[in-house]
């Protein structure tokens, strides 16, 4: 069987700052959405076919042009995203084919360096029978809940907390069903989603290296991510 992915791309990147969208800031003389797209096919065992990806619209032609040799003998196709991630995803999802699809990924261009393990990790969950599969990372930090007045409420257990990454990865069924269902402001990601449907959604190993690129100094770690790769 074969996989597709959903490639949100069109934020502006308000927190990193500058004149370009995010996905479209160089690293290594690359954008990140080159990176993640190469990450991406690098994942041999997810049999990745397709690929969508949602750029702010207007960008839709230029993208398509850039990333096509990226690709491969995969399918690439670039639509308008909206104005909140959710509504990227679905536009999107949209587009994707039906047929011979049995595992959607939902994939963050801002998360540009995953390794391909955790990209198979998640195809092959979502294959031995998972609806939906997501990558997690300990939490480092300790988490507080606070009040509106910013007093600490509660301290949850850290040892049952783990941070969420992408590739996130669905049945294909579960995943559209999902996005019909809708998004209101509060959701974060498609696992969200999904288990406001009751889904179980699984974890799975994710990566230090599926960072995601938000802030500036998170470029610095990127930089020094693709130097060490290339050594
Ligand atoms: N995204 C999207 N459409 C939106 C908003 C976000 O496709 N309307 C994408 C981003 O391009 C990114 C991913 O969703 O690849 C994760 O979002 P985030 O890291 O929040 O990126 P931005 O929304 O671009 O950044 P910021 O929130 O700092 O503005
Ligand atoms: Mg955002």
């Amino acid at each position: 069987m074969s996989s597709a992915v959903v490639i949100p791309a069109a934020g502006l990147g308000l927190r990193l700052g500058g004149e370009t969208p995010k996905a479209f800031r160089e690293v290594g003389g690359d954008s990140l959405l080159v990176h993640a797209v190469r990450g991406l096919r690098a994942a041999s065992a997810a049999d990745l076919v397709c690929f969508v990806v949602a750029v702010p619209p207007g960008s839709e032609e230029t993208v398509g042009k850039e990333l096509a040799p990226y690709v491969g003998a995969a399918r690439l196709l670039v639509v308008a995203g909206g104005a909140e991630r959710p509504a990227s995803v679905r536009a999107a999802l949209d587009v994707v084919p039906v047929d011979g699809i049995d595992c959607i990924l939902v994939h963050d261009a801002a998360r540009a360096f995953v390794p391909a393990e955790v990209i198979e990790r998640v195809v092959a969950t979502v294959r031995a029978g998972a609806d939906a599969v997501v990558p997690v990372v300990p939490v480092t930090d300790t988490i507080k809940v606070i009040g509106p007045g910013g007093a600490v409420v509660d301290t949850p257990d850290r040892s049952t907390l783990v941070a969420v990454q992408t590739p996130q990865g669905f049945a294909p069924e579960v995943l559209r069903r999902a996005h019909a269902a809708g998004a209101d402001a509060a959701v974060t990601d498609d696992a969200m989603m999904c288990e406001r449907l009751g889904v179980v959604v699984q974890t799975v190993e994710g990566s230090q290296d599926a960072f995601k690129v938000t802030r500036p100094q998170d470029l610095l770690l990127a930089e020094a991510l693709l130097a060490r790769r290339s050594k």
